[in-house]
């Protein structure tokens, strides 16, 4: 009897192609809640889930033989990683193919927020475009200004190797990595997060979602930020305190916000919607076809490798 792969999404066309014929490929078609999660696992030995599939305790004591949990994204905080331990199943993820996909979307929710381009785009849809005009939506320039980047891993690296094209200075904050971090070309300044929040004219976030960094920007570091500050998230919703955040940009004490992620997703926080001056995105960090598709392979490559008995290539425990 083939071994059993359970895919909570349709994936990309030939991301999962090196399963074919090598096991019984059962396709969800967007498997994420707990409970229909915990239904599904009975009699699967390997789960390819996407984020938005919530694969908690409750699951894991329905597996009756899973093996691995081949994560389909960088980020595993959808996986309760305790219990996968407690429990002997291997977890893993997809470092590195996603790093200039997600870094290029930040640089579009960037530009977008603090361009207004969605502002653009609906007033000529709408027919409110009655030629040039001097004053006519202005944002602010990028160049000379300094951009924040929280986290610098791979995508934040990423993120900064971009700023240099718009000729903005780097200033970084790494909650996650306590060490001194080599460099290498980057030229970014490595300051304390309260400082970067009192100095930067955007910031961007590229932390990993753990217990640490739950709320990283609560109510009162939002309050660090000037008031002319644009805020960028493409990491995980509750990095931030949305309801705090939202309630400054209602006050006017923000700029503006380009958020890919939300604390609840899909649900969006009260009052989020209403404001002009945020750019929303549906968690499409890393939505290219390539980047999906090398995605969905190295998922796959790991579950095989666990199957068969190997070191799977991407662990994450
Ligand atoms: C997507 O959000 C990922 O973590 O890969």
């Amino acid at each position: 009897m083939l071994a059993r792969v359970l895919v909570t999404h349709p994936l990309v066309e030939g991301g999962l192609d090196l399963l074919e014929g090598r096991y019984e490929v059962v396709q969800g078609e967007g498997l994420e809640q707990p409970e229909e999660l915990a239904r599904a696992i009975v009699g699967m030995d390997a789960l390819i889930p996407v984020v938005a599939a919530r694969v908690s305790g409750e699951v894991f004591a329905a597996a009756d033989r899973l093996k691995v949990v081949a994560n389909c994204a960088v980020g595993v905080d959808n996986v309760d990683l305790g219990e996968a331990r407690r429990r002997g199943v291997r977890v893993t993820n997809t470092p590195g193919v996603l790093t200039e996909a997600t870094a290029d979307l930040t640089w579009a929710a960037l530009l977008a927020v603090v361009r207004r381009v969605v502002e653009g785009d609906a007033l000529v849809r709408g027919g409110g475009f009655r030629g040039f005009g001097p004053t006519l939506l202005l944002g602010v320039d990028l160049c000379g200004k300094t951009l924040g980047i929280v986290g610098l891993g791979q995508i934040g690296r990423a993120v900064a190797r971009r700023a240099a094209g718009f000729g903005l200075r780097v200033i970084f904050s790494d909650p996650t990595q306590a060490a001194e971090l080599d460099l290498g070309l980057l030229r970014a300044e490595r300051v304390p997060l309260e400082d970067l929040l009192r100095q930067a004219d955007f910031v961007s976030l590229h932390t990993p979602l753990t217990p640490e960094t739950r709320h990283l920007l609560d109510a009162e570091r939002l309050a660090l930020l000037r008031p002319r500050a644009y805020l960028v998230n493409t990491s995980r919703g509750p990095v931030i305190d949305e309801a705090a955040l939202t309630w400054r940009l209602q006050q006017g004490l923000l700029a503006g916000a380009a958020l890919d992620v939300y604390e609840d997703e899909p649900r969006l926080g009260s009052g989020l919607a209403e404001l002009p001056n945020v750019v929303l995105l549906p968690h499409i960090g890393s939505a290219t076809v390539e980047t999906r598709r090398r995605m969905a392979q190295m998922a796959a490559a790991n579950a095989d490798a666990v199957l068969q008995g190997r070191e799977p290539p991407n662990p994450v425990s």
